[in-house]
């Protein structure tokens, strides 16, 4: 076979970029490990930025968004036995994010691409990538149904999330250098049948440890509390989650709306870049190529932000051959990468407890609270990282 952009990984990253080359009259074929309900149902993170949301709609896969999305003007912050919002709309001149599942965005791309005739095989194997540094990559796979195939393409897109194979081949050392920070500390997340506990998302700072409120939709809740990383989900019945979300909200004056738990999962902290973020012909892109914690929900925003620069970058180099846009990607998507890592560190450290925490770093923690929900400055630069910097 031959293609024009061969990428590996159907995740946000890998289809957005396969549509929107598509839509420019670039050819990809996608390839997945996973099978398409796996895809569809891995339940990730669900806050979109400005950005993202009207690159969907832009690109036409706003319907469904539109209709079962919530949008959010503003956002919470629990803290020191009160409850201060953060206008996020007024702040940032008309800005606000978008409440809508990661998988309900890839079902949606899922479909348009397979409905455009896109070429996305899920469930396949044994994938090899060789050839990089030739102007000829060949990617190498098992089809689900066995077959053998060998796809000859222009260029590689490392798509395949942040158990990626792609990254392994940058040679480490003399070309690949890895940025890297854990945390001492993971979310336990649950989905429940209830109502909604807040008409806007909370994050709570608490003597316990931080926990957050979020939601699906009126009948569908998903909240995170802080925990040890070693956190076993059976250990912990219903009712327990339950009070342990009370205790760490009833400080500030306002309580959550149990239900049926029916979904427990525990998510782990890791910061990690990976740099350059291109090799010959390989370029990376979202979670292949950087990791943030899940506090801020930057995630799948920065694998979309990464995958806008690669079709500008790749559709200046068909229509014209140029391609100074391709060599310049690193530096380009490096700048979003890194603000989003500082944003996802900030909100993270703010608002959780760290094992070593002293009563000194807790009262610190509640003067910034103070800051960022009293000062216009600094709860303007919350609003407008919150809501993403524009897609350039
Ligand atoms: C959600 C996840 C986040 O990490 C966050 O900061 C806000 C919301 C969510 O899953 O809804």
């Amino acid at each position: 076979m031959r293609t024009q952009v061969g990428i590996v990984g159907a995740g946000p990253a890998g289809l957005m970029l396969s549509h929107l080359l598509h839509l420019r009259g670039v050819e990809s074929v996608v390839i997945d490990l996973r099978t398409r309900d796996d895809i569809e149902e891995t339940i990730k993170a669900g806050i979109l930025e400005q950005g993202t949301v009207d690159l969907l709609r832009q690109t036409g896969l706003g319907d469904r968004m539109m209709r079962d999305g919530f949008v959010h003007h503003g956002i919470n912050l629990a803290f020191a036995g009160g409850l201060r919002r953060i206008n996020l709309y007024e702040l940032t001149g008309g800005r606000a994010v978008m409440v809508y599942a990661q998988h309900e965005v890839l079902i949606d791309l899922i479909g348009r691409r397979l409905a455009d005739g896109g070429d996305v095989r899920f469930g396949v194997s044994d994938t090899q990538v060789e050839g990089l540094e030739s102007d000829r990559p060949t990617i190498r796979f098992t089809d689900a149904d066995g077959t053998a195939q060998i796809v000859e393409c222009d260029f590689v897109i490392g798509a395949d999330g942040s158990r990626t194979y792609t990254r392994f081949l940058m040679p480490e050392g003399k070309v690949r250098r890895s940025f890297f920070r854990q945390y001492p500390f993971a979310w336990f997340g649950i989905l429940a049948e209830a109502p909604p506990s807040s008409d806007e998302l909370i994050y709570a700072h608490s003597d316990r440890g931080f926990m957050l409120i979020s939601t699906r939709s009126p009948s569908v809740q998903r909240l995170y509390f802080q925990c040890d990383p070693e956190t076993n989900v059976d250990d912990w019945s219903d009712d327990r989650i339950w009070s342990e979300f009370e205790a760490r909200l009833s400080p500030a004056g306002t309580s959550v709306k149990p239900g049926n738990i029916f979904r427990k999962d525990v998510l782990q902290f890791r910061s990690f870049v990976c740099e350059p973020m291109q090799w010959g012909r390989l370029y990376l892109a979202g979670d292949a190529a950087h990791t943030v914690p899940p506090t801020g929900a930057k995630g799948m925003n920065l694998a979309i932000a990464d995958v806008h620069l690669l079709d500008r970058a790749l559709g200046a180099y068909y229509q014209s051959k140029d391609t100074g846009l391709l060599e310049s990607y690193t530096d380009d998507a490096l700048r979003r990468v890194w603000r989003g890592q500082w944003f996802s560190f900030w909100m993270t450290s703010m608002l959780h407890r760290f094992s070593d925490a002293t009563d000194f770093d807790l009262r610190r923690q509640i003067a910034e609270l103070d800051l960022v929900t009293s000062s216009t400055s600094a709860a303007k630069t919350l609003a407008d990282n919150y809501t993403g910097l524009p897609l350039t």
